[in-house]
């Protein structure tokens, strides 16, 4: 019995033939040899392909194996330090499933929008297989921090009849007689199960019809919601302070390989330890209006305006890890935020900026959980009254102090790879400007 296997796992066959599938990342051939760099979606290992050994039939198929035919090859795995993975197939027999010719990613350099043109191939590439794996270690630490802590994960609607984040970037559809919205946010929702569950997390899709053409904006994103009954601001901030400092730390631990690819500083990542530092908005606005590089320039802050991503990476580049900017002017935030008890002006809100400089990457806060300043709120920005009937029941029914944010899920991928552009943190982005493929 031959024994199939993945290049992830040779470590665990070596002295042994085994069997690989998969497809031909590059070949170079010299003689009666031809070394397969074979690619099965766990790795790449070199293959020593020898005519003496495998016929000349078979020798003769994969001379015409173009990068990305389909194979399999069986054969011994030996140790090669210098090998890139640090092992080596020396092959005795194959299978060319499919021979092709003419792929159209090369290793030479090709255009960002040829290779988002092409990015259903694309994504077999080095570098998007690296980011992949790094966003599933990213969703797999989060689901497991927020399970060991006892969040029960709970789904909300993506048809939704009214605005969570403001009502300028919704997407409309039609549905049967009336309208809906794709879901800016799961957050309501996720207060409506706090109260039934404690503490939930929300992991879904969730739309913005942002007419932005930034390196951080996605019209189609993911985000991750916790949200706690019985939680201050603290609390949010503790908790959002955590979940990243264990992300991080479940991402080195499993995908070292990967971020070497990416040619990632892990240095920069190890420093990702809570605590992280906290900084009002006003101290950072202060640190703004002085700022020798904005002052008296087009890009010079505003005092109680909302930061804009050059002052985000001042800011940021001010530490070795995440900060928390906390307590925003309220005229700036969403209706649903808990204003602060010793400064109305302000809110209880907190927004987490990645280091390096990456900008924001999570929005949080307190919410308000008083019925009457909840309404006044909402009428004060004219939202629709009726649709919000029933998250203004949370505040008539046993209403608790509770708070909770969102994560983007691309953002923090890009982070955390290093990567400049959100795009190449999901596999299909949709943005403005592209729907396909
Ligand atoms: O700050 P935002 O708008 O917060 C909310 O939606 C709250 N309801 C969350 C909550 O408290 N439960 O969005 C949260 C995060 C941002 O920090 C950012 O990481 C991401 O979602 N995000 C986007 N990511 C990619 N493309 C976009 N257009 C994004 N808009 C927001
Ligand atoms: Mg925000």
């Amino acid at each position: 019995m031959m024994t199939v296997t993945t290049i992830e796992k040779l470590s665990a066959h070596v002295g042994q033939v085994v069997t690989l599938q998969g497809w031909v990342y590059d070949r170079t051939s010299k003689g009666k040899l031809h070394f397969v760099l074979l690619r099965d979606g766990t790795g790449i290992v070199q293959c020593v392909v020898f005519r003496g050994t495998v016929g000349e039939d078979f020798f003769q198929q994969v001379a015409g194996a173009g990068q990305e035919s389909s194979i399999t090859l069986t054969g011994l795995v030996k140790s090669e330090p210098r090998a890139p993975g640090g092992f080596e197939i020396d092959v005795q027999a194959g299978r060319v499933l499919q021979a092709v010719t003419g792929y159209p990613i090369t290793p030479k350099e090709h255009g960002i929008e040829y290779l988002m043109e092409h990015r259903h191939l694309w994504l077999r590439s080095k570098r998007p297989w690296a980011v992949m794996r790094i966003r599933h270690a990213v969703i797999m630490g989060i689901r497991n921090f927020f399970d060991e802590r006892g969040f029960t994960c709970m789904d909300a609607p993506i048809f939704t009849p009214n605005a969570c984040e403001g009502t300028s970037t919704l997407f409309e559809v039609p549905y049967f007689e009336q309208m809906a919205y794709l879901t800016q946010s799961g957050q309501l929702y996720a207060e409506a199960a706090a109260m039934a569950l404690g503490k939930v997390y929300t992991f879904g899709p969730t739309f913005r019809a942002e007419k932005s053409k930034t390196r951080r904006h996605l019209t189609e994103f993911w985000m991750i919601e916790p949200e706690m009954a019985f939680a201050t601001l603290d609390d949010v901030m503790s908790l959002a302070e955590d979940m990243l400092s264990y992300v991080v730390a479940h991402v080195l631990k499993t995908r070292r390989a990967e971020l070497v690819v990416l040619e990632r500083d892990i240095g920069k990542l190890e420093k990702i330890v809570a605590p992280f530092p906290r900084i009002t908005y006003a101290e950072a606005s202060q640190i703004l209006l002085e700022h020798p590089e904005i002052k008296g320039t087009e890009l010079a802050f505003k005092a109680g305006e909302d930061f804009g991503a050059p002052h985000e990476t001042i800011i940021s580049n001010l530490y070795d890890r995440p900060v928390m900017v906390h307590r925003y002017p309220a005229a700036i935030k969403a209706f649903y935020m808990k204003r602060d008890p010793s400064d109305p002006t302000k809110c209880l809100s907190v927004d987490v900026l990645g280091s390096e400089g990456v900008g924001e990457i999570i929005g949080g806060s307190q919410r308000e959980e008083d019925l009457d300043l909840l309404l006044s709120r909402i009428r004060h920005e004219q939202l629709p009254e009726d649709a919000f009937g029933w998250y203004l029941d949370l505040r008539r029914f046993g209403s608790v102090p509770h708070g909770g944010f969102g994560l983007g899920l691309e953002r923090t991928v890009a982070w955390i790879c290093g990567i400049e552009h959100v795009r190449e943190a999901i596999a299909f982005p949709r943005t403005i400007y592209r729907l396909t493929p």
